[in-house]
């Protein structure tokens, strides 16, 4: 399985800080925030990685993790997402990196607690299709929000007003191949992105989607609040991270 960090976009949530580099390259506690998911992958035995970038400062993670040695890497791939297509647009570039396999993606600015080697293992065997990772918070409407019912997600919705349930969809995705000719037939939404919510809606759809709560914290860290909440998780946690 091949690993892909998305961490494009121009941050605007974070300015006057991401006017001088990429948001995910803003501290949190003592690290770049992108050293977490970069963890999270190596953790679960991933050797093969994509950084999906893209805005003014590119070149930025060149300078921060060079070839990858510090992870214990032979190397890392880069590639760059022109624009602010969204997140599935920006998967859409690791086509030819992934070679036919499964992929581990993850969104730059999500830090979690657990290691979810297992998930990756069992994923492995799942025959095809893709796996979400669920967390209940209190303020569900900020992410893509799932529906359960006899043990199946049934619906995913993106920042609804009214959430159904208070599971969020956290920014860590197992997919099949099929990804990407799933991303090929989407249209933006209204806010004028290719939806990661609408890949996952194709895989519900299709009877072909597995889900696992995660048992310890989550959180994203794009906007200030939450960019601190991150700080203050990783800080508690001695020894999260190298
Ligand atoms: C994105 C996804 C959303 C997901 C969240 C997790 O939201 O669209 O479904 O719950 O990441 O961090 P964004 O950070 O783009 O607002």
């Amino acid at each position: 399985m091949k690993g892909v960090i998305l961490a494009g976009g121009l941050g605007t949530r974070l300015y006057p800080c991401t006017k001088v580099t990429n948001k995910h390259l803003l501290p949190v506690y003592n690290k770049p925030m992108i050293y977490y998911p970069l963890l999270t992958m190596v953790k679960a035995g991933l050797k093969d990685i994509m950084i999906v970038t893209g805005g003014n400062y590119a070149g930025d993670f060149l300078r921060i993790l060079g070839n990858g040695k510090e992870f214990g890497l032979k190397d890392i791939s880069y590639t760059y997402q022109e624009g602010e297509g969204g997140i599935a647009d920006a998967l859409r570039l690791a086509e030819n990196f992934a070679e036919g396999e499964k992929i581990f993606v993850m969104l730059g600015d999500n830090i979690l607690e657990d290691d979810i080697t297992e998930d990756i293992v069992d994923f492995e065997k799942q025959k095809n299709g893709a796996k979400i990772f669920l967390k209940e918070v209190p303020d569900p409407e900020r992410f893509g929000v799932a529906e359960i019912k006899n043990g199946k997600v049934i619906n995913i919705e993106e920042k609804p007003k009214k959430p159904k349930t208070n599971l969020a969809v956290i920014g860590l995705y197992l997919y099949d191949n099929t990804v990407f000719d799933i991303i090929k037939t989407l249209k933006p939404s209204d806010r004028g992105e290719l939806e990661i919510t609408d890949v996952n809606n194709t895989y519900i759809a299709r009877g072909e989607m597995t889900y696992s709560i995660i048992k310890g914290w989550w959180t994203d860290a794009g906007t200030f609040e939450s960019l601190l909440r991150a700080s203050n998780l990783v800080a508690k946690k001695e020894g999260f991270i190298f």
